[in-house]
């Protein structure tokens, strides 16, 4: 097989630890959304990546089902996207332990997620956590998947995607699994903590005002802009200006990507704007896009059961094309089935 012998398929998945924050909405979600339609599109509610961290029980099942609500709310339809999660589907983790056998443990030492999330403590997190972006090349390639659409964080998991594939495909002599690429475009593929401008939005930062959730009410939304750490500067009239200026920078980028347009196209619309106009006009676009998403997720969370239909359908859809590619890939190793 080429290269361009691969149906074009997208495949992507958000983690159910936590809440989801502006961050996800805007560097994935968001665009997630822009991609249906225009190709067949896999998105995943990927539970067993959240377990690489304790997740308490019930909570996870609560978390899952309100990343794949998230994903309804915002305009994911499950008549045009595949909508599943992750365990449902038990040939990821088979065509994860392949690949553990194809990465090596290199590859994995320089993953940077690792070395943040494990920091000093590298001894004593599990051993799931360190393989994980193998358990991610098997998401992508159990699938074909071309394209991935995620946050700029994800980068190097991609890059290592492809060189999974690169690696078995030369190992067995084939061309079996694709070059997938990574897919981060648009104005905020990394959204900013609003506190530190030198780190990322997270779902599990220590002070909630550092991030905006999908499901945080309007007046959090307009307190938390408003105390949003910024300069003393007024908005300077080309992006140039904003250099060195991370926080100011990190504001612009949302407006634009909330309101589908260029940071540019910012700037030049608040050229000159002090922050004491700036911050509210952010807050008011942010609660008109956010607040109909999270009545919504209010609304299916409602029916729990309409959701679980929602995922087990989408799995049954993913099963039918796994099987075949795993089925191949076992017997591409050697392995009898
Ligand atoms: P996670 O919550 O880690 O499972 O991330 C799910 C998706 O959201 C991935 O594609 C991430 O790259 C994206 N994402 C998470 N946080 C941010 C952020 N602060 N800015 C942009 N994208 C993000
Ligand atoms: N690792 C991704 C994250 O932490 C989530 C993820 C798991 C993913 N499998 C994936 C993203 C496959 C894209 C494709 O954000």
């Amino acid at each position: 097989m080429t290269q361009s012998q691969f149906t074009p398929r997208v495949f992507s998945g958000i983690k159910p630890s936590g809440g989801l924050t502006l961050g996800n909405y805007l560097g994935a979600i968001k665009r997630f959304v822009g991609m249906q339609g225009a190709m067949e599109t896999m998105y995943c509610v990927v539970d067993l990546h959240a377990i690489t961290v304790w997740q308490d029980p019930k909570e996870l099942s609560h978390a899952t089902r309100e990343v794949a609500a998230g994903y309804l709310a915002a305009g994911l339809d499950p008549s045009q996207s595949i909508l599943f999660n992750q365990s449902r589907v038990s040939a990821h983790a088979e065509l994860g332990w392949i690949f553990n056998c194809v990465a090596r443990v290199g590859w994995m030492n320089r993953m940077t997620q690792f070395k943040d999330k494990a920091g000093s403590n590298a001894e004593k997190v599990s051993l799931g956590l360190y393989a994980y972006p193998s358990l991610m090349a098997a998401d992508i390639l159990l699938y074909h998947a071309t394209q991935v659409p995620v946050g700029e964080d994800q980068k190097q998991h991609v890059e290592l995607t492809r060189d999974i594939a690169a690696k078995f495909n030369h190992d067995y002599k084939t061309d079996f699994f694709p070059m997938t690429e990574p897919v981060i475009d648009g104005p905020a593929t990394r959204v900013m903590n609003l506190r530190d401008g030198s780190k990322k939005m997270s779902k599990s930062g220590e002070s909630d005002m550092e991030r905006i959730n999908m499901r945080d009410g309007a007046d959090l939304i307009a307190k938390k802009f408003k105390k949003a750490k910024t300069d003393p500067e007024p908005l300077p009239d080309t992006l140039d200006g904003l250099k060195g200026r991370p926080e100011a920078r990190n504001l612009v980028d949302i407006y634009a990507a909330l309101s589908d347009t260029t940071s540019e196209a910012v700037i030049t619309e608040y050229a000159g704007a002090g922050w004491g106009r700036f911050k509210p006009a952010l807050a008011d676009l942010a609660v008109d896009r956010l607040a109909p998403i999270s009545d919504e997720m209010t609304r299916l969370m409602d029916d729990p059961a309409e959701i679980d239909r929602i995922l087990a359908d989408g799995a049954e859809r993913a099963r039918k094309i796994a099987e075949p590619i795993l089925s191949r890939t076992y017997e591409i190793v050697g392995l009898l089935r």
